[in-house]
């Protein structure tokens, strides 16, 4: 009778452990489908959503591919210059002020206004990306910034439902600018021998230039090229406002080496950057960043190694021993002319005699 009674028990023991193993399998189950449903919603990952959703002072619902793409999006405060801050484009700026930041900030109010999609054409480091950003800050609108890395991949299928969510993603967040950079490299003269997978490609983003896809709904796309001539020509006839980024004149150069001070909170001699804005013909806004940023390392690290008489390998070992020093002790020195002229050499450009 007693071993009955210890049989019973042991057979009680183990309908209770294969329940609760069952209970806790079924568990497992729905907490794993749980989790995969919340990330094919995107609503399981850590993402920027809240700067999303403060912006837009309302939530949106975002598939996982979406949210993937807020990793490309700047905020208007995380964006700068203003378009008012930016000197030494005046050309430049009048065409920007007339043909998109002021329909854009009407159409922001009225879907009666209208204004069309833009190509930013121009020699590399002219400004192009930063007047783009410059515009999405002054018209307060994010800027979702495709590179053509983010819209090719060599999965079959992929890259198209990368511009689908694109797609998608702009009118969920709209107002806001598209700015897809290097087009020629999506969108160039058709190759020989292009593959189907491409042309499928092409085929999404003209879509997204259509006419059905202008500022009206909120969404505008900007495209940037250092290639004008590669670009094929049904996506310029889908870019009505071409304008152009040239290198800058001397009046230029000038106003913009000045900038590029101010912005560093630094003083040159007047004369010293006349001379440099004259001698910099055919240099880039970006060269000229270079000069400033490299003549005003110099200019503050001269004072702690040189000056104080120390080598280079003794500043090495120095910076070694301290790791890295506060950057309120960088002192901002004023540039000399040594600073400039060190600073050009750098870039092995023929020596800068007028400045000497
Ligand atoms: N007018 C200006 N004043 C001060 N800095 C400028 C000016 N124009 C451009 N810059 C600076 O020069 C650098 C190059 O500009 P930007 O990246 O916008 O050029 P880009 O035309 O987009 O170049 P790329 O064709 O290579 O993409 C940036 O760091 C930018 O801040
Ligand atoms: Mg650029």
């Amino acid at each position: 009778m007693g071993n009955i009674i210890t049989l019973y028990k042991r057979d009680q023991v183990q309908v209770a452990c294969s329940a609760v193993m069952a209970l806790s399998s079924v568990g497992m189950l729905y907490f794993v489908a749980r989790q995969y449903n919340r990330s094919s919603q995107g609503l399981g990952r850590g993402t920027r959503k809240p700067e999303l959703f403060a912006h837009l002072g309302r939530s949106v619902r975002l598939t996982s591919r979406e949210q993937d793409l807020l990793n490309y999006v700047s905020f208007p405060d995380e964006l700068s210059p203003f378009l008012c801050d930016i000197r030494g484009m005046d050309s430049v700026l009048v065409q920007i002020t007339v043909g998109l930041h002021e329909p854009l900030l009407y159409a922001k109010e009225s879907k009666e206004v209208k204004t069309c999609h833009a190509l930013f054409h121009g020699p590399p480091g002219t400004g192009k990306t930063m007047c783009a950003r410059a515009l999405a800050k002054s018209c307060n609108v994010p800027l979702l910034n495709v590179t053509p890395s983010t819209l090719k991949d060599k999965l079959y299928g992929e890259s198209e439902q990368r511009v689908e969510a694109i797609l998608t993603f702009a009118q969920k967040i709209a107002p806001v600018i598209i700015f897809i950079d290097e087009i020629e490299t999506v969108l160039g003269e058709t190759k020989v021998g292009g593959n189907e997978h491409n042309a499928a490609l092409v085929g999404m983003i003209r879509s997204m230039l259509s006419g059905n896809f202008q500022f009206g709904h909120g969404v505008i796309v900007i495209a940037s090229t250092n290639r004008k001539d590669r670009v094929d020509g049904p996506t310029l006839r889908r870019l009505p406002l071409q304008i152009e980024f040239p290198k800058p004149d001397q009046k230029d150069r000038r106003e913009i080496l000045q900038s590029l001070l101010d912005q560093e909170g630094r003083v040159a001699s007047s004369e010293d950057v006349s001379a440099l804005a004259q001698i910099t013909e055919g240099y880039s806004n970006r060269d000229l960043e270079f000069i400033v940023n490299y003549a005003a390392r110099l200019a503050s690290s001269r004072s702690d190694f040189t000056k104080r008489g120390l080598s280079i390998r003794e500043y090495q070992k120095k910076l070694h021993e301290q790791g890295v020093p506060p950057l309120s002790s960088i002192k901002k020195r004023d540039i000399t002319k040594e600073d400039f002229l060190r600073a050009f050499r750098q870039r092995g450009d023929p020596d800068p005699r007028i400045l000497e």
